[in-house]
């Protein structure tokens, strides 16, 4: 690495390491307050404190603002941040911020070929971010240097620190010991601008690990099979904290994995302590320095010792895995939480009618795409290739970074994987996010897709809910590849070559950290400067500046239209679909022509489509939306539980309120989909008696009364004006704060954000 580079890096250690010296005083300091001793979550939160909080600190309740360390953005969700930005009155960020080139690379033939397409048809968009971080002071990753969370981990992550993300799983740096949280892109600008995070203080789930992996069983697996057990909400609102013998055995980037995919589970975080497998990550890429002078304070990124002793005390809730009795998990189809064990999945397969063929299996993704991933599977495809035997469907392999990648190109592993017939995609996203250009019948037939990602609702990879997509090991990946069939069942069954040779197929051991060193040349980067201060915000299809939205007027908000009831899971990529649209995040015009694209509504049987109260017609909810938007006729959206999961795209709230939505009513949400409405000024309400969700119809109005008297705990009145005029009344609820409701008033956080700058 360039020796510039590596004293910028190491410039934002030692300011960490002095941190860490704070972090001890302050953390002694609220042991001392709330006289008990201290989990991990609690040491890194009370110690990135601005102020002190209100006194008891209700876990759940209590708002807490906090310093974090540093903010990342990918170029989908950072766009729209930056546009936010360039709004506020300011030079620069006030806290270290990194752009990262990763979302729009699409995954057509190969790295070399998607890469050049990438950098010339979304060259204005790369301009635009490569300007607005130098003239911001934010460090640019170009397209093809790797994926946000693991170029994130290998190069800016320090034990200790809190690091907020535009994309959802920020969390995977809780694998070296640090709070990674997703937010909103309004929640980032507020950050960049110097203002503290607020948010309320989590609940802690304590997941205590005992025992060892058996040979096929990954930290992969650990994270299914907690999906399985409690849901894809149920670590709603919890940061979970990892702890006991288990996790010796476990690396840091298996840590990350785990972590990375709490957020499938609700989590706004999840953390490992620090120890000798944090400190070997740390020392192999180039932060040696850090790990030698916290070495006194290493009790700072530790539980209290009391914590492991008693921990039904300590947490809200408590789940044990042994991992002696864990096996290989493959969770799906088209949600993260269902779970099957590897044992009786070939059961499973026969009595669903789950398409055997697999037609594409996939390794990567910022949860599995580290150099122990690519290794272990390489491993495994190693058997095979002594055969001569190749993979018996596509087989995508997408490395996590450029340094990865180089790494395994000089370690053979990647020449392994094109040996059994493999295609090495760029680093990044690719089909994780849907950007997978895919053959029209291949994805309009039922069929079967096997990927190491963490998401596989139904239409996120290929936008086709006819795929069923099935979460596993990059292990169990590439071994299912290699047979070509989704039942086959790595420990008992064999491959079998033309002359009728039977190969057993078994891993390596796992290892973390390659022989030779990681090859770190950080292709791509580029350093944060405030040098070219020269941004001129273009007006395109791609890009178009953003405009403040405009404030409440001081009315209730009467006889709204119900645009849409979305029933069963409605996630954020249901909402505003990534795939091919992801490429108008730039421009809210062109990107809400899609909006609600694969919401299903009550009212009718068609996804993404509803009932034109103008036309009376059976139309696209996006058409409809607009229609209401340029009739100046506002709306609401209503919705079941865990509204707007998934992933933490800001567009899902900034789309409907661009096409004047007022509000959502659901019964619940999913944590940032909700921060995020409330951030752009529109009212997050849940119902008070969940069953009034039954109640309103498609030609319905709703009415949202006494807004004028609103405030925080307060329920809020609502009428259903029927068709006949006859009125129905339910309460709901709403969690804003003091400020959040002045988000409301002022038309979004952004205007009460530059209202405080100027004044
Ligand atoms: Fe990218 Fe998929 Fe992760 S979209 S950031 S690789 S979840």
């Amino acid at each position: 690495m360039h020796k510039k580079y590596k004293d910028h890096f190491l410039f934002s250690t030692r300011k960490i390491v002095n941190e860490i010296v704070q972090l001890k005083k302050k953390q002694e300091q609220y042991r001392a307050l709330l006289g008990h001793p201290l989990t991990l979550t609690e040491k890194l939160l009370f110690s990135h404190s601005e102020t002190n909080p209100e006194f008891p600190i209700k876990r759940g309740i209590t708002e807490i603002a906090l310093k974090p360390n540093r903010v990342i953005l990918p170029d989908s969700s950072g766009q729209m941040v930056w546009l936010q930005f360039a709004t506020m009155q300011l030079d620069s960020t006030k806290v270290p911020t990194t752009t990262h080139c990763d979302h729009l690379i699409e995954a057509v033939k190969n790295n070399e070929n998607d890469l050049a397409i990438a950098n010339e048809i979304n060259n204005e968009v790369y301009n635009f971010l490569k300007n607005a971080s130098q003239k911001y002071g934010a460090d640019f990753w170009e397209a093809g240097s790797g994926i946000i969370h693991q170029v994130a981990l290998e190069r800016y992550v320090l034990p200790g620190s809190i690091i907020l993300g535009t994309d959802s799983h920020t969390p995977n740096a809780g694998g070296l010991t640090a709070l990674g949280v997703g937010i909103g892109g309004a929640t980032a600008v507020e950050v960049m601008s110097g203002f503290p995070w607020k948010t309320v203080m989590p609940k802690i789930l304590g997941v205590h690990l005992k025992g060892n992996m058996e040979v096929w069983t990954s930290p992969k697996d650990i994270i299914l099979k907690i999906a399985n057990q409690i849901g894809v909400s149920g670590a709603n609102g919890y940061i979970i904290e990892y702890f006991g013998k288990g996790i010796e055995s476990i690396s840091a980037t298996g840590r990350a994995t785990i972590c990375n995919m709490g957020t499938e589970i609700g989590a706004t975080s999840s953390i490992f302590p620090y120890d000798s497998h944090t400190i070997q990550y740390l020392k192999a890429t180039q932060r040696k320095r850090f790990s030698s002078s916290v070495n006194d304070y290493k009790d700072c990124l530790v539980p209290d010792i009391e914590i492991e002793k008693d921990p039904n005390h300590f947490f809200d809730k408590l789940i044990s895995i042994d991992l002696n009795k864990l096996e290989p998990q493959i969770n799906g189809p088209f949600s993260p939480d269902n779970g099957n064990n590897n044992s009786d999945f070939k059961i499973k397969v026969k009595q669903n009618n789950w398409p055997n063929e697999i037609s594409a299996a996939f390794i990567g993704s910022c949860t599995n795409s580290s150099y122990e991933d690519l290794l272990r599977a390489a491993s495994i495809a190693e058997k095979a290739k002594a055969f001569g035997l190749k993979t018996k469907c596509p087989l995508y392999i997408s490395p996590g970074s450029a340094n990865i990648k180089e790494t395994a190109d000089r370690d053979g592993i990647i020449k392994t994987f094109l040996d059994v017939g493999a295609i090495i995609l760029a680093n990044a996203c690719g089909p994780c996010v849907g950007m997978w250009k895919r053959n029209e019948s291949e994805k309009n037939t039922d069929n079967t897709i096997i990927t190491s990602f963490n998401r596989n609702f139904a239409g996120r990879n290929d936008g086709s809910a006819k795929t069923h997509a099935f979460l596993m090991s990059p292990e169990m990946v590439i071994a299912k590849a290699l047979s070509g069939k989704l039942d086959f069942n790595p420990k008992t069954d064999v491959l079998e070559t033309h002359k009728s040779e039977k190969i057993e197929l078994k891993p390596e051991p796992r290892q973390s950290i390659p022989k030779a060193g990681f090859i770190l040349n950080d292709l791509g980067y580029i350093r944060a400067t405030t040098k070219n201060s020269n941004l001129k915000i273009p007006t395109s299809e791609r890009i178009k500046p953003f405009k403040a939205f405009e404030a409440w007027d001081g009315k209730d908000l009467e006889n709204l239209y119900v645009l849409c009831k979305s029933q069963g899971k409605c996630t954020t990529d249901q909402i505003s679909p990534a795939g091919e649209w992801l490429k108008y995040r730039g421009n809210l015009e062109r990107i809400s022509e899609h909006l609600f694209l694969g919401v299903s509504n009550t009212f009718s049987k068609k996804t993404g489509t509803g009932i034109n109260q103008i036309t009376g017609e059976i139309e696209p909810l996006s058409k409809i939306a607009k229609d209401y938007s340029d009739l100046k006729i506002p709306w609401v959206l209503v919705g079941e539980e865990n509204l707007g999961e998934g992933s933490s795209r800001e567009h899902a709230a900034l789309e409907p309120r661009y096409r004047n939505c007022k509000a959502v009513i659901a019964i619940s949400f999913a944590r940032i989909f909700e921060n995020n409405l409330k951030r752009h000024g529109l009212l997050a309400l849940t119902f008070e008696n969940p069953n009034d969700y039954k109640k309103v119809e498609s030609n319905d109005r709703i009415s949202i009364l006494n807004l004028k008297s609103i405030s925080p705990g307060q329920k809020i009145r609502l009428e259903i004006i029927r068709p006949d005029k006859t009125i129905e009344y339910f309460y709901a609820k709403h969690n804003m704060s003091v400020e959040q409701i002045m988000w409301f008033q002022k038309g979004g956080a952004i205007n009460y954000l530059n209202s405080r700058i100027i004044n």
